[in-house]
C-alpha cells in the first residue's frame, strides 16, 4: 500500500497545525523560574519569525520517522519544534542586509523590514537558544540521555561544521570575502556547501525520529541516507525556484541567486540536469526507506514532494 499524495499533504497540513499551535504555547508562556523578565519586543520578534507562515516540512521528517518507531507523536512534535525555531532563526538571519537582503519571507515583510536590524538579529538569537531549552525538556523524552543525544545532534547539525558553517561557504562563494567576484564552486564543492547549509537540518530531522526511536545502528544508517538525498534535493528545488518560481507562490523574492553569484547546482550543471539530479535524489531517498516497507509511504511521497514543489 502507499499513501496517496493527499494523505501525504493532509498529515503535512496536520504536522504544521500542531507545530503552529505549539511554538505559540511555548512562545506564550509567562517568564520562568531563572528569567527575570522577556522583554515584548524581542518576544514580539520572535514570534513573527516563527508563527504564521512556513510548510513546516523539518517537523514532518522528525513525526514521520518517529512514526516508524511508535513514538508518541507529542515528543516528536516537541523536538519538530525545536528544530523549527533553528530554521526560522536561519531564515531571519538569512535574510539580514548583512547576508542575503531580502525584503519578503513567507509573504510577510522580512523581519528586519518588520521591526529593525537588531531586534531581528537578537531574535534569531532568542530563537536558536530556545531550541535547546525546549529540546532539554522532559517532554521532548523522558530519557535525559535520548535528551542529550538530540542536543548534541542538532547542536552540530546547526553549527560550525553544519548550518552556519554552509551559510559562511555560501557568502564566501559570492567573492565577497576576496575580490566581490564569485568563487568557482566545482559540483563537488556546491554539494558540500549546500549538505551544510540546508542539508544538515534536515538530516538532522529524520536522524531525530530514529534517536526518539532508539532505533538501531541500520535504521539510523537509512534515516541518514534518506534524510541526505532529501537534504540535497531540498536545496536543488530550491535554487530552481530561484529561477522558474513564482514569487507570490514562494512568499519571497526569486531572481536573486545568480545576480548575487550564488553557487548553486543549477548553475554548475544547468537546469535541466539540476531536474534529473533532483530525480535522481528522490530514487535514492526512496531506496534508503526500502527496509520500513509501507510504513515509509509518507515520507517516500515526501521526498517527491521536495522536488515537485511549488513553494
Ligand atoms: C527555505 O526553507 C530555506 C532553505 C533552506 C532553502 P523552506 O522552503 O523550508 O522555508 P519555509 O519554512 O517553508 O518558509
Ligand atoms: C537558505 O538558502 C539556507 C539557510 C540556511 C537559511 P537560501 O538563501 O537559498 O534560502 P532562501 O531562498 O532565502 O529561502
Ligand atoms: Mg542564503
Ligand atoms: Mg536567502
Ligand atoms: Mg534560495
Amino acid at each position: 500500500m502507499t499513501v496517496s499524495s493527499e494523505a501525504f499533504l493532509s498529515q503535512l497540513t496536520a504536522v504544521a497545525a500542531d507545530t503552529e499551535s505549539l511554538i505559540d504555547r511555548l512562545l506564550a508562556a509567562p517568564a520562568i523560574e531563572g528569567e527575570r523578565a522577556r522583554p515584548q519586543r524581542l518576544l514580539d520578534a520572535m514570534r513573527y519569525a516563527s508563527l504564521n507562515g512556513g510548510k513546516r516540512f523539518r517537523p514532518f521528517l522528525v513525526v514521520a520517522t518517529a512514526a516508524l518507531f511508535d513514538v508518541p507523536r507529542k515528543r516528536a512534535l516537541m523536538v519538530g519544534a525545536a528544530l523549527e525555531c533553528v530554521h526560522c532563526y536561519s531564515l531571519v538571519h538569512d535574510d539580514l542586509p548583512a547576508m542575503d537582503d531580502d525584503d519578503l519571507r513567507r509573504g510577510h515583510p522580512t523581519a528586519h523590514k518588520a521591526f529593525d536590524e537588531a531586534t531581528a538579529i537578537l531574535a534569531g538569537d532568542g530563537l536558536l537558544t530556545f531550541a535547546f531549552d525546549i529540546l532539554a525538556r522532559p517532554d521532548a523524552h523522558p530519557d535525559p540521555a535520548v535528551r542529550i543525544e538530540l542536543l548534541l545532534a542538532l547542536a552540530r547539525a546547526s553549527g560550525l561544521g553544519g548550518m552556519v558553517g554552509g551559510q559562511m561557504l555560501d557568502l564566501t562563494a559570492e567573492g565577497r570575502f576576496a575580490d566581490g567576484r564569485p568563487q568557482a564552486f566545482d559540483e563537488a564543492a556546491v554539494t558540500t556547501l549546500q549538505a551544510m547549509k540546508t542539508g544538515a537540518l534536515l538530516r538532522f530531522a529524520c536522524v531525530a525520529g530514529g534517536i526518539l526511536g532508539q532505533a538501531t545502528g541500520a535504521e539510523r544508517e537509512s534515516l541518514e541516507r534518506y534524510g541526505s538525498a532529501v537534504g540535497q534535493a531540498f536545496q536543488i528545488a530550491d535554487d530552481l525556484l530561484d529561477i522558474t518560481g513564482d514569487s507570490a507562490t514562494l512568499g519571497k523574492a526569486i531572481g536573486k541567486d545568480a545576480e548575487a553569484g550564488k553557487a548553486t547546482l543549477v548553475g554548475v550543471l544547468g537546469p535541466e540536469q539540476a531536474k534529473e539530479r533532483l530525480k535522481t535524489l528522490v530514487a535514492e531517498a526512496e531506496a534508503a526507506l526500502a527496509p520500513f516497507g509501507a510504513a515509509a509511504g509518507a515520507l517516500m511521497e515526501g521526498a517527491k514532494f521536495v522536488a515537485e514543489r511549488k513553494a
